[in-house]
């Protein structure tokens, strides 16, 4: 079956999952299922069964007893094998009793129960137009958010390390054909940068450019390595496209998450907007990633040109559908120089209502308030984190670079102070592993209050 059909015909009716102790067991145990043809997949762990960055193992109720005699008998550690019926129950009377519609009623019975929400439903909500259901749909989610995730932000910071880029899409401000000043940070740069973070405490570093083949395997396993050994961080990756291989010894090294976008679940929009890519050839590298033991953080663009509301319905049970533990969903915005220079931006309350459907749907995720919805209104972060979103990217890119990492026009350098604005506005918590002291020698002004 190809990997197309896998997405929409993929609806595994009971599905059970198992949970192990470690990511060696669980990578596995994944073999031996594989080994054994018991069809499944790696999930975010789902609410009540383990942390939000953990992930499980996904397989049909009819595997349950041979996938139990295979782990036995390979004597692999192992937390449980649980059927997803049993799961988390969410009670949402206070929004039931809101101002609604009975088909919005209706929707709200469905997630109290933690039953899937079907596309036609999905669709209903992005089409909400009255304000009452609007209201109801952000605190639905707001609610989720609070059961999965709580109120402490997570916060994440980005090294755009280079905007060299050999492709070409046609939205993106650092495409190839774009004329912009080019440059590449060498390893010391990088890890000079990774310092001032660990600093400041942050504990998971985005190392994020264009695709940029000069940075060869060899040479980002070196940064990675150096970045493990010396503070111990979180590693994502975000440098577009590798081969199975790559991702397996970025694995092995100890990346814990990859971002790669799928920007639009539709074929013929991915096609569209992207020359030198596949749809299949991005959906198969979601799958590699995944199955290297990465986390995977995916997500796309809003308003896109021509996209339509049925192809975000699938944006949002895309990311469902393969298990995304990041996603990262932001409106379009136009980059001057680009062939879609001249096209409207995607709207704030579009991208919020994704946002609020994607925490419904995706429950135990992170869900970054995005670089692109602060871009395009001043408190456009602020009401992600109050409709489901929980994480914050910080721009860590040097001062004299990051003006050329203009993916698109007049980005907001969302920084450490705008993050903590951001943070008291929408009554939530900055982490507590941040390194306080430091960032009150930096002169913020921060009660123990909005510390968790
Ligand atoms: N508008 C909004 N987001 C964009 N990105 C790139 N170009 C644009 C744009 N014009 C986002 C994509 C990409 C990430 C690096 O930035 O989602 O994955
Ligand atoms: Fe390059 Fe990524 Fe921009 Fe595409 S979106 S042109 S791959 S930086």
């Amino acid at each position: 079956m190809s990997l197309l059909n896998k997405f929409i015909k993929n609806q595994i009716k009971e599905p059970y999952i198992l949970v192990c102790s470690s990511k060696a067991q669980m990578l596995y145990s994944k073999e031996l299922l594989d080994k054994n043809h018991v069809e499944n997949e790696f999930i975010p762990t789902p609410k009540g069964f383990g942390g939000v960055c953990t992930t499980a193992i996904k397989f049909d109720k009819k595997f349950q007893n041979e996938v139990e005699n295979i782990v036995k008998k390979h004597k692999v550690d192992y937390q449980g094998i649980f059927s997803l019926e049993n799961r988390y129950k969410y009670d949402l009377h206070e929004i039931y009793d809101m101002n609604v519609s009975k088909q919005f009623k209706n929707i709200v019975k469905k997630v109290e129960a933690n039953i899937d929400l079907q596309k036609e439903e999905v669709k209903f909500l992005l089409e909400i137009k009255n304000k009452e259901e609007y209201d109801a749909l952000i605190k639905m989610a707001d609610k989720i958010r609070r059961e999965c995730v709580g109120d402490r932000i997570e916060l994440r910071a980005a090294i755009e390390f280079s905007n060299y880029c050999i492709k070409n899409c046609n939205y993106c401000g650092v495409r190839r054909d774009n004329t912009t000043h080019r440059y590449r940070m060498s390893k010391e740069e990088i890890l000079n940068e990774v310092a001032k973070l660990h600093n400041v405490g942050i504990k998971t570093v985005i190392l994020q450019s264009g695709e940029d083949p000069y940075y060869t395997t060899d040479m980002i396993l070196s940064i990675v390595k150096e970045i493990k050994d010396k503070y111990r961080m979180g590693i994502t990756l975000s440098i577009g496209e590798r081969d199975e291989e790559e991702y397996k010894i970025y694995s092995e090294a100890g990346v814990n998450n990859y971002l790669l976008k799928i920007e639009t679940a539709s074929k013929r929009l991915f096609d569209k907007i992207h020359p030198d890519d596949s749809y299949e050839d991005r959906v198969r590298h979601h799958e590699l990633i995944k199955n290297a033991g990465i986390r995977l953080g995916s997500g796309g663009m809003i308003g896109l040109p021509s996209q339509t509301i049925d192809e975000i319905a699938e944006d949002i049970l895309f990311q469902r559908e393969f298990g995304v533990h990041m996603i990262g969903f932001g409106p379009f915005l136009p980059a001057s120089g680009t062939p879609y220079s001249e096209e409207s931006k995607g709207d704030l309350e579009l991208t919020l209502k994704v946002v609020a459907i994607t925490r419904i749907v995706c429950q135990h995720v992170f869900l970054p308030a995005t670089t692109a919805i602060a871009s395009l209104h001043p408190e456009g972060q602020t009401l992600a984190l109050e409709a489901g979103a929980n994480t914050i990217m910080l721009i860590s890119t040097p001062e004299h670079l990051r003006e050329n990492y203009q993916i698109y026009s007049k980005k907001n350098m969302v920084d450490l102070s705008f993050a903590i604005q951001s943070t008291k506005d929408s009554q939530r918590k900055l982490p507590k592993y941040l390194n306080f002291g430091y960032i009150r020698e930096l002169g913020y002004e921060i009660e123990d209050k909005l510390i968790d």
